[in-house]
């Protein structure tokens, strides 16, 4: 099993001071920072894109910065975003024409690919291109906004993307993204999820060392 990482989601830091942000929650313990790309097309909200991740790597952000674009179409941003210094770039596969093309795209542009699925979303699109996924991304809310509940029947679908790595041998990262806290994250480890995104649990929280601790507490007791 893949050694844990939580990802805070920029989506929920202070805009206006966004390096100062990045800084300060993989300072408290962070391993990289999750990046939410919104077009107000795919997703009914805008936030940013490959100038602002751009901006963090002449900042000084050294982090893997994990780009999960809510865009469609896709694949004219993904040089965009490799050149700006994306580590891994995570779409959603009813977003693309051509799946397998998106998926090289990535990888030809040297950073680690992943697949993300909105709650609802069958995983049919993942047993194929399995082999050639660095992540999986299991949406836990609807996309578009921070701060909503984690909707329950996500846990099954871990499970089950969990069996099918598994099944294929595959050591893809299993990330969970949406609503997760220090009260659910137990379970979602439990579940088979190795990489955790927390928006509103780390940027909401008074002191997110403390948050990041608290998560990262609870996630090593749910044991798998
Ligand atoms: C939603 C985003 C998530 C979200 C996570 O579209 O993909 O990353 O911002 O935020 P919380 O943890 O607040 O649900
Ligand atoms: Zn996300």
């Amino acid at each position: 099993m893949n050694p844990v990482v939580i990802a805070p989601s920029l989506l929920s830091a202070d805009f206006a001071r966004l390096g100062e942000e990045a800084d300060k929650v993989l300072a408290a313990g962070a391993d990289w920072l999750h990046f939410d790309v919104m077009d107000n097309h795919y997703v009914p909200n805008l936030s940013f894109g490959p100038l602002v991740c751009r901006a963090l790597r002449g900042h000084g952000v050294t982090a893997p910065i994990d780009v999960h674009l809510m865009v469609q179409p896709v694949d004219a941003i993904i040089p965009e975003f490799a050149a700006a210094g994306a580590t891994c770039i995570t779409f959603h596969p009813d977003a693309s024409t051509h799946v397998d093309r998106t998926l090289q795209l990535v990888r030809d542009h040297g950073c680690k690919c992943g697949l993300a699925f909105n709650p609802a979303a069958p995983l049919d699109a993942l047993r194929h291109p399995l082999a050639q996924l660095d992540l999986v991304l299991l949406m836990s809310v609807n996309p578009g906004f921070g701060g909503q509940r984690f909707i329950p029947y996500v846990m099954d679908k871990v499970r089950a993307a969990r069996r099918m790595l598994d099944e294929a041998g595959s050591d893809a990262r299993l990330q969970v993204d949406g609503g997760v806290t220090k009260d659910n994250a137990a379970a979602i480890k439990a579940a088979g999820a190795d990489t955790f995104v927390a928006g509103s649990a780390v940027f909401g929280a008074a002191d997110c060392r403390q948050a990041i601790a608290e998560l990262r507490g609870a996630i090593e007791s749910g044991r798998k």
